[in-house]
């Protein structure tokens, strides 16, 4: 895991929390509207995997309960994880690629509604990703995966100062590069098969002489499209296009896309197949739907996006009509750690995997509310070109004072809490009820995302193992944590 060269221990932000009746007419228990639909406060918990659907991407009762928690505590929206668009195997990740995924995703969407009381509007996270394949064996990735070709003959020709490799047959060829050091590899294979060879081979937008990434463009607007379309028929009150983090629509909104066929390069050709996904979605749900965007304000990474390249994304989304947009920041593959063989790279373990769920042992910015000048320049900019769009801030909003600034100061619209809420999920429900003080806080040192990278059912550290003999608990995998927080024992006499 990525960390500063002299970090610093912060410690949690100190806080007071307000009596019922400041909660009552603050601004962060304010409705907002967002598209056709009124929030009935700003508080948003946003996407976050819990790694607990089936091998085949269907809803598990797991699933519907943890959902069914998140609602008890009755944040102003809860967005679902990334859902895949496609009808491929992805491992236990959502999906909504078929209409055989809706009857799960709507009982998931009845035990919101019913735990809610409906105060919880409910949105689902949709995404397409590219190949990313575990760190290969380095003996199978010189007999099975590398494409030996004249290049590699030549290169070892000339590395060797012998001439007959030039001619040698391949099975030499192969069996030669598994016996050699890293510096003779370095030199006889070209940069992706290095990639390939240390990290795992992994799609590119940019990778346009593959049939099937050049046709993206003709091809995802009809996916997001009819997975938009299931969204809706299942019941969600709208759907997030994930443009954010390390996946196919942010690769072609990435300063990195130069493709030549009009989809990259500039920043208008970066967002156009963004824009073309969006208004085939559009047209496919009507206007009387909420569908909202979550991309980056910073990719974190050489060479990719910075702030101004998200300013422009925010008016052009703004100006196209998506009903909120979501701020996010970095979680890239460019940046990420060698995986270890047998393992795929996970895009939040660089620099910008920190900046997206930033910990405690942090710079002296520290990690709360260190996205805000991001989400305020394009909040600046969105509402400067005649746009109201409501816009979301993510990362490290903890405290009731925090958040209140926030929205004081104009910085954002609503405040998104993904590890807060997983802390704990009756934070909105204390907070407004004045019993701030029972608040479960989160400590920001990433043991859940931890359990995210490792494929593990994800869980907080701060209750995983508490109350293991309460009744009716569901118990992970490992058998060793609870799936759910208990209970908050909200009447006056349990306190
Ligand atoms: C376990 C875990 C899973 C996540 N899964 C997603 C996801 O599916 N989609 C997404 O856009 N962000 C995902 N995130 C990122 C969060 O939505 C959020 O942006 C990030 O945690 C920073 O916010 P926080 O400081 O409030 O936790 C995930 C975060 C965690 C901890
Ligand atoms: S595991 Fe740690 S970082 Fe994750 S929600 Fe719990 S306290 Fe926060």
């Amino acid at each position: 895991m990525w960390k500063f060269a002299n970090p610093i221990k912060h410690a949690l932000l100190p806080t007071r929390w307000p009596t019922a009746a400041e909660a009552e007419f603050s601004l962060l228990f304010q409705p907002v509207t967002v598209g056709p639909l009124a929030l009935e406060s700003r508080t948003w918990v946003p996407a976050m995997v819990p790694w607990r659907a089936t091998e085949d991407g269907f809803v598990t009762q797991d699933n519907i309960d943890w959902y069914r928690r998140f609602a008890e505590g009755q944040p102003g929206a809860l967005v679902v994880e990334a859902t895949g668009v496609r009808d491929i195997p992805s491992g236990p990740l959502l999906r909504i690629g078929d209409h055989r995924f809706i009857p799960g995703l709507k009982k998931l969407v009845e035990a919101v509604r019913e735990a809610s009381g409906g105060d919880t509007k409910l949105f689902i996270q949709i995404i397409d990703f590219l190949a990313v394949k575990r760190r290969p064996d380095p003996a199978k990735f010189f007999q099975r995966f590398l494409q030996t070709t004249d290049r590699h003959q030549r290169a070892l020709a000339e590395v060797t100062g012998d001439a007959s490799w030039i001619t040698a047959a391949e099975s030499e060829v192969r069996e030669f590069l598994s016996r050699q050091p890293d510096d003779v590899i370095d030199r006889v294979l070209d940069e992706r098969e290095l990639e390939s060879l240390r990290f795992g081979y992994r799609e590119r937008v940019t990778d346009t002489h593959l049939d099937h990434i050049r046709e993206l463009p003709q091809v995802l607007p009809g996916i997001f499209a009819e997975a938009a379309a299931r969204a809706r028929e299942a019941g969600f009150d709208g759907v997030e296009l994930h443009y954010a983090h390390a996946y196919t629509m942010a690769g072609f909104l990435s300063a990195l896309n130069d493709r030549s066929d009009g989809y990259g390069g500039p920043r208008e050709n970066r967002s156009r197949l963004p824009l073309e996904v969006y208004r085939a979605v559009r047209e496919r749900v009507g206007d009387d739907y909420v569908v909202g965007v979550r991309f980056l304000g910073d990719e974190v990474i050489s060479g990719g996006n910075r702030i101004d390249d998200a300013v422009y994304f925010g008016v052009e989304f703004a100006k196209a009509g998506f009903d909120y947009l979501s701020i996010s920041k970095g979680g890239k593959f460019e940046d990420a750690e060698q995986p270890k063989v047998g393992a795929a790279a996970y895009p939040y373990t660089g620099k910008s995997g920190y900046e997206c769920m930033p910990t405690t042992l942090s710079d002296t910015r520290g990690p709360f509310g260190r996205s805000v000048p991001l989400v305020r320049q394009i909040k600046q900019a969105v509402n400067a070109a005649g746009f109201l769009t409501p816009i979301v801030a993510t990362g490290g909003s903890t405290t009731f004072d925090q958040a209140e600034s926030i929205l004081e100061d104009g910085d954002a619209d609503i405040i998104g809490m993904a590890r807060q809420a997983l802390a704990d999920p009756d934070w909105f429900r204390k907070v407004k009820s004045g019993r701030g003080e029972e608040v479960r806080r989160c400590t920001y040192t990433n043991y859940c995302e931890a359990l995210d990278q490792a494929h593990r059912q994800v869980t907080c550290k701060l209750w995983d193992r508490k109350e293991l003999d309460e009744a009716g608990i569901t118990m992970a995998a490992d058998g060793r944590r609870r799936l759910l927080p208990p209970h908050w024992k909200d009447n006056q006499d349990s306190k």
